[in-house]
C-alpha cells in the first residue's frame, strides 16, 4: 500500500484527504469525538509538511442533496482544536464556496468542505457519475490521501474513483487500521475469540461464515442473539427476532459443532416489558423468556460466562454491544465484556474493539481507549475485512 511518504515533497501542494468524520451528534453537540481524534494526526502531519490540506468527509446518509441536519459545520470547532489550528469551512463541496476556500489556503492551512453526500455523484451506483464527481473534487488537489478507514468498504467517488485520478496514498490512520486487521486475519495468537452483538444477525452473516473457519470461540449477544436462541428451539417473547434467519442460524450452530468452534450464547437475559429504562425488568433463563417480555441485555450469569470464555484468549475482536447499553438497566453485559477485554489487554493479549457504535459504547461506560489494544474507527469496514472481502478503498491504493 502506498503511503504519504511515497507522495514526495508536499510543501505548497494541495492535498485532498478523505477522512471519516461521521461522528454521532445530539443536535449540533458531538457525543463521541473518537473519529475526529483518530483523524487529526494525518491532517497535522500534512499541515506540518507544508501542504494545503483539503479535507472531505460525510456525515450521516443524506440523499444526494444539501440537507442542513447533516452539515459538517458542527465538527469544525473540535477538529480545529485537535489539529491545533483553525480549520476553514466551505459551505458546499464542489461549488463557489469550496473553490474560494481552496484558493485561499496557504502552506500548512487546512479546510473542510461540506458533506460529500450532499452530491448525488458521491454514492451513485453509476461508475461514470462517480467518476465525474471525483473529477470535480480532483480539480482542487495535486494529490489524494485516503484516511477514512470507516469508508474503505464503500465504492464511492471520494474513496475509490478519486484515487484513480490523482497520485494517491493511504494516510496514517488507514495504515494503522489495516495493520491491526492483518494481525487478526493472519495467524492470530490463540485462543482467538470474536464477540458479536448489535441488533441484526443479517448484518453479520458474511463475517460469521468466515469466523466459523478461523476463530476458536464465537460469543454472541445483543439483539441478534434471539434469532440464535430461536434456532435452538427456545421462545423469545417480544425480543428482536429475524424469523427469516432462523434456518441460517441453525446452519451456523451445526457447522460450528462440526468444526469444533465453540459458539457461546447467553444462559440468562434481562427481560423487560418495554424498550425503556423505566420498564419493569427481570432476569430470566434464556430458554424461558416470557411471551410478553423482550430481552434487552445478557444476564449476570451470562456476563460471568462470557468473561470466563475471554479470560484465557490471546486475541479478541469485538463488534456490537451486548444489550441496550445506553439505558442503565441494560448496560451490565456490555460493561462485563469491556472489562474482560481490558483485563486481558493488561496481560498482553491483542484486543480490538471494532466500529463507531462499539467504541462509543465503551467510552460511554467509562473505559479509556488505552484499556484496549486498538479501537477501530470502522465497524462495517473492519467486519468486511474479517469476512475476507476485497475493499474498494484499499485495492485502489495497492
Ligand atoms: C460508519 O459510520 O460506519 C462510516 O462512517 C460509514 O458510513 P456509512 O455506513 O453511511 O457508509
Amino acid at each position: 500500500m502506498r503511503t504519504i511518504d511515497d507522495l514526495g515533497d508536499l510543501r505548497g501542494k494541495r492535498v485532498l484527504v478523505r477522512s471519516d468524520l461521521n461522528v454521532p451528534l445530539d443536535g449540533t453537540t458531538i457525543t463521541d469525538d473518537g473519529r475526529l481524534v483518530a483523524s487529526a494526526p494525518t491532517l497535522k502531519k500534512l499541515s506540518e509538511a507544508g501542504a494545503r490540506v483539503v479535507v472531505v468527509a460525510h456525515l450521516g446518509r443524506p440523499k444526494g442533496e444539501p440537507d442542513p441536519q447533516y452539515s459538517l459545520q458542527p465538527v469544525v470547532g473540535r477538529l480545529s482544536e485537535l489539529v491545533g489550528r483553525e480549520v476553514a469551512f466551505a459551505t458546499d463541496t464542489v461549488g463557489e464556496s469550496a473553490q474560494a476556500t481552496v484558493d485561499g489556503l496557504g502552506e500548512g492551512d487546512i479546510a473542510l468542505l461540506e458533506n460529500l453526500r450532499f452530491n448525488a455523484g458521491e454514492t451513485s451506483k453509476d461508475v461514470a457519475e462517480r467518476g465525474a464527481f471525483a473529477g470535480q473534487l480532483a480539480q482542487f488537489a495535486d494529490a489524494y490521501v485516503s484516511d477514512g478507514f470507516g469508508v474503505v468498504h464503500r465504492a464511492q467517488a471520494s474513496v475509490h474513483e478519486i484515487a484513480q485520478q490523482l497520485p494517491s496514498a493511504a494516510g496514517g490512520l488507514v495504515q494503522a487500521e489495516v495493520e491491526v486487521a492483518q494481525r487478526l486475519t493472519t495467524d492470530p495468537e490463540r485462543p482467538y475469540a470474536v464477540v458479536l452483538g448489535g441488533a441484526k444477525v443479517s448484518d453479520k452473516l458474511g463475517v460469521i461464515d468466515n469466523l466459523i473457519k478461523t476463530a476458536d470461540r464465537l460469543l454472541i449477544g445483543g439483539g441478534m442473539v434471539f434469532t440464535f436462541l430461536k434456532a435452538q428451539g427456545h421462545e423469545v417473547g417480544r425480543s428482536l427476532l429475524e424469523a427469516d434467519q432462523v434456518e441460517t442460524c441453525k446452519g451456523y450452530l451445526e457447522q460450528a459443532r462440526e468444526k469444533g468452534v465453540e459458539i457461546v450464547l447467553p444462559t440468562d437475559v434481562v427481560a423487560a416489558t418495554e424498550f425503556s429504562a423505566e420498564a419493569d425488568h427481570e432476569v430470566v433463563a434464556a430458554d424461558a423468556i416470557p411471551a410478553d417480555r423482550m430481552g434487552l441485555d445478557i444476564g449476570p450469569e451470562s456476563a460471568r460466562l462470557f468473561a470466563e470464555k475471554l479470560a484465557d484468549c490471546r486475541t479478541v475482536f469485538w463488534n456490537g454491544p451486548m444489550g441496550a447499553f445506553e439505558m442503565e438497566p441494560y448496560a451490565a453485559g456490555t460493561k462485563a465484556v469491556a472489562q474482560a477485554l481490558a483485563d486481558i489487554t493488561k496481560d498482553g493479549a491483542l484486543t480490538v474493539v471494532g466500529g463507531g457504535d462499539s467504541a462509543a459504547a465503551v467510552r460511554q461506560l467509562g473505559f479509556a481507549d488505552e484499556d484496549f489494544g486498538h479501537i477501530s474507527t470502522g465497524g462495517g469496514a473492519s467486519l468486511e475485512y474479517l469476512e475476507g472481502k476485497e475493499l474498494p478503498g484499499l485495492t485502489v491504493l495497492a
